[in-house]
C-alpha cells in the first residue's frame, strides 16, 4: 500500500516497525486464515493498524469501538478493508456498543482481542454456548486482567486467556512511559496549566501512577500520591513523593489525577477540599472520578471541548477533563499511546493470538504471554532502534550452571 492508502493511518504505519514486519510475515504465513477475530477496543488509529495486521494474516476481523474514543476516520477507512467489519458508526452510544458487542459475539468467534473484558465478560455471562468454541483470547489492560483473575479463580473462563498487560514488553513501557506522556500531553492541551511548580496529587501508584508522578516531578511539578497499599506508599516516599491520604491531599493540589482503575478515588467528600481552580483529571479508568457527587455539589459550564467547570455555592470552580474518561484517549484530539509503545503493545497482541490460533497445550485460565514472545518483541525493538546489546559468553553461562564452583570470591 502507498502511504495515501493508509489514510488516517499513515503516520502510526511509519512509526510502527514491528507491526509492519509482523505484517508482512503473516502475508505469507497468514496464521489466523479461515478463522474470525473479535477485537474490542478503543478504535485509534494504533488499533486500526492491529486490525489490518490480522487481516492480513487471514481473519476475517469483526470490530467494535468504545464509546468516546472511536475515531470516524478509522471507521470508515476500515469500512474499505476487505475481511474486516468495523462498528456501523464512530458516535454509538455506550448501549449501543454493548448491543454491537452482542451483535459480533452472535456472529461465532474463534479468537478474541480484548480491552476491558468487555467481550470475554459478555460472551461468558450471555453466550456460554459460543464461549465454547473460543480458542483463546489476549487482553490488554489492567481493568481487564482484574476481571479476568476473578474469573479464573472461580473457574469461569471457558478457553485460555493470554495477560498481554503483565507482559514486560507491555507494562514496563505501555503503562509507566506511554500513559504519563500522551497524559500530560492531553492535560496541557486541554488546560492552561503550567506543570512545573504546581503541585500534582496522583492516586495510585503501580505502574501508570509511578510513571506519571515521576514525569510530572521532572517537569518541576510538585508530587503529592495517594495509596492504599503500604508497601506502594512506601516506593513513592523512598522515589522522594509526599504521601498522604486523599483527604489531606486535595487541598494543595493544583492537579488531581486518578490512576487506580478503581472506583470513585475521589468523591463526595473530598469535594469540600478541593482548592479554586483545581483540574481533575483520569488516566486509570472511567470510574475513578465520582461526577455525579459533582454535578449535585456544583453547577456546571462546559466552555471548551473536553473540559467542565464546576462552580461550588461559595464560589470555587474546579476543572473536570473529559468527564472523567481517560484523558488521553478522550480528549478532542487524544489518540492514546504514543505509536513507539502501540507497535510494541499491539506486536504482542498479534503474536499472542497467532499461537493460541495455532493451537496451545493450555487448559482454559489466565496465562503470562510466552517469554520466547515477549523476549522476540524486544528483540526486534531494539533492532529497529538500532540498539545493539551484550550476550552472555559461553564462560558467564557455564559459571552460573555449574553451581559447585566456589573459588570465585
Ligand atoms: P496497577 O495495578 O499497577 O496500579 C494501580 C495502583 O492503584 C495500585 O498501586 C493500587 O494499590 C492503587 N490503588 C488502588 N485503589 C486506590 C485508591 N483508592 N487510592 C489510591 N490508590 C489506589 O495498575 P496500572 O497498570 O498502573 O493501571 C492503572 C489503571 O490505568 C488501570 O485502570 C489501567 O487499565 C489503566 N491504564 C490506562 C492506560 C491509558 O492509556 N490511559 C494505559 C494503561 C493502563
Amino acid at each position: 500500500m502507498s502511504t495515501t492508502e493508509w489514510g488516517p493511518l499513515a503516520a502510526v504505519h511509519e512509526r510502527s516497525p514491528l507491526l509492519r514486519a509482523t505484517r508482512d510475515r503473516y502475508a505469507e504465513t497468514t496464521p489466523f486464515a479461515g478463522l474470525t477475530v473479535g477485537v474490542s477496543a478503543p478504535l485509534t488509529p494504533h488499533t486500526g493498524l492491529f486490525v489490518d495486521v490480522l487481516a492480513t494474516g487471514g481473519a476475517d476481523v469483526l470490530v467494535t469501538g468504545e464509546a468516546g474514543s472511536t475515531d470516524p476516520a478509522v471507521v470508515e477507512w476500515l469500512r474499505d478493508r476487505s475481511g474486516v467489519t468495523p462498528p456501523a458508526s464512530a458516535g454509538l452510544s455506550a448501549s449501543e456498543l454493548t448491543d454491537t458487542r452482542r451483535e459480533l459475539l452472535e456472529a461465532g468467534l474463534d479468537l478474541i482481542a480484548d480491552d476491558g473484558a468487555h467481550l470475554v465478560s459478555l460472551l461468558h455471562d450471555e453466550f456460554p454456548d459460543a464461549a465454547a468454541a473460543v480458542r483463546g483470547a489476549c487482553e490488554q489492560t489492567t481493568g481487564g486482567i482484574t476481571r479476568l483473575q476473578a474469573m479464573a479463580e472461580r473457574d469461569r473462563l471457558a478457553f485460555p486467556v493470554y495477560d498481554i498487560n503483565g507482559a514486560p514488553m507491555k507494562r514496563q513501557f505501555d503503562n509507566v512511559h506511554g500513559t504519563a506522556e500522551s497524559s500530560l500531553t492531553a492535560i496541557a492541551e486541554l488546560t492552561d496549566i503550567m506543570f512545573a511548580g504546581s503541585v500534582a496529587v496522583v492516586a495510585g501508584y503501580g505502574r501508570c501512577g509511578r510513571g506519571l508522578a515521576r514525569k510530572l516531578r521532572s517537569l518541576g511539578a510538585r508530587t503529592i500520591v495517594t495509596e492504599v497499599d503500604p508497601r506502594k506508599a512506601l516506593e513513592a516516599l523512598a522515589d522522594g513523593h509526599d504521601v498522604r491520604p486523599m483527604s489531606q491531599a486535595v487541598g494543595d493540589a493544583d492537579l488531581v489525577i486518578t490512576a487506580t482503575g478503581r472506583y470513585r478515588v475521589l468523591r463526595a467528600e473530598h469535594l469540600d477540599e478541593l482548592a479554586d481552580g483545581t483540574v481533575i483529571a483520569s488516566i486509570g479508568s472511567a470510574i475513578e472520578i465520582d461526577d455525579e457527587a459533582l454535578a449535585d455539589a456544583a453547577t456546571v459550564e462546559r466552555r471548551d471541548s473536553g473540559v467542565a467547570r464546576y462552580t461550588f455555592t461559595d464560589g470555587r470552580t474546579v476543572s473536570l477533563l473529559t468527564d472523567g474518561r481517560v484523558v488521553n484517549l478522550a480528549a478532542p484530539d487524544g489518540t492514546g499511546n504514543p505509536s513507539a509503545v502501540m507497535d510494541t503493545t499491539f506486536a504482542l497482541m498479534s503474536r499472542g493470538l497467532a499461537a493460541l490460533a495455532e493451537g496451545v497445550d493450555h487448559s482454559p485460565g489466565l496465562y503470562d504471554v510466552p517469554d520466547r514472545i515477549d523476549r522476540a518483541v524486544a528483540t526486534e525493538k531494539l533492532a529497529a532502534m538500532g540498539v545493539e546489546i551484550d550476550e552472555v559468553s559461553p564462560e558467564q553461562r557455564a559459571y552460573h550452571e555449574e553451581w559447585q564452583t566456589h573459588d570465585a570470591g
